[in-house]
């Protein structure tokens, strides 16, 4: 068995195009779609009960376009809903959390810096995660408010970017960590000035691609592949302005393909 459904891929805005860009590499053959809710991004500046909603409200609306799998493409989120959302729907639902896991392996002298938004360090999920993995290494979380927003606005380099990236570095530098976790899909947008000023003797570890990975595993165990050879399509939708998100997803997205957002009241 096989399924031509598409997969339904979300986030507060376009942060999760970073993990979209690891699926469409993994699954070719997949059509996709993505939400950004432009309209109330930040999430992670949002109180947790209006984030769970907005993430209910998406996933319904996933669901209702016949999506055979979601991928909450937020680490905010995920941690805000993740649990809820598999209790309420019946396809595989695969969320985001910030590689500490990963981390603990990688590190080396056992300090290990994490960069997220307030919501996902605040959370109860990071809090389980570092009790299970962060044994013996000394952990050390940076919220970094305006990061998202610069992304947000297409901004992936230049003078506001390396302020910004630096004033929330430094602290982990300072600490002397070897091994970064980006927390958050919208920073890998910004990993080549974040490796910049970490320097080479510092892992920055992205989620992505293992997100990916895990995707295509579940759709294989669950006979959900797509059986076309065509290569797949995608289809955006926005609760924001759609000219100006569809700017930037252009941009973010970098495909010669021509894109179109679509605005949704959802
Ligand atoms: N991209 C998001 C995350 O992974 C949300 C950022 C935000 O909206 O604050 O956490």
């Amino acid at each position: 068995m096989s399924s031509p459904a598409p997969i339904g891929i979300f986030d507060s805005g376009v942060g999760g195009l970073s993990v979209m860009q690891k699926i469409r590499e993994l699954l070719p053959q997949e059509d996709l779609i993505y939400f950004a809710d432009s309209a109330y991004c930040p999430y992670g500046i949002c109180p947790p009960e209006l984030v769970h909603n907005r993430t209910l409200a998406l996933c319904d609306f996933m669901v209702s376009l016949g999506v055979k799998l979601v991928v909450v493409a937020c680490n905010t989120a995920s941690s805000a809903s993740l649990n809820k959302l598999r209790e309420l729907h019946s396809i595989p639902i695969i969320g985001m959390e910030p590689a500490l896991k990963p981390a603990s392996h990688i590190t080396k002298n056992k300090r290990v810096g994490i960069l997220a938004t307030g919501v996902t360090i605040a959370g109860e999920r990071f809090n389980s995660l570092i009790k299970r993995y962060a044994n013996g290494i000394k952990v050390i979380s940076q919220p970094c408010p305006g990061l998202v927003e610069l992304v947000e606005a297409g901004e992936t380099n230049g003078e506001k970017v390396d302020q910004m990236l630096k004033l929330y570095l430094d602290s982990l530098i300072k600490e002397n960590v070897d091994t970064v976790v980006l927390g958050c899909t919208h920073y890998p947008f910004l990993n080549p000035v974040i490796k910049m000023i970490v320097g080479d003797g510092v892992e920055v570890i992205d989620t992505g691609e293992a997100v990916a990975k895990w995707v295509s595993q579940v759709l294989k165990k669950e006979d959900l592949k797509t059986s076309h050879i065509n290569p797949g399509t995608e289809r955006f939708y926005t609760t924001g302005e759609p000219e100006k998100v569809q700017e930037v997803i252009a941009k973010l997205w970098n495909s010669s393909r021509q894109i179109t957002v679509k605005h949704v009241v959802v």
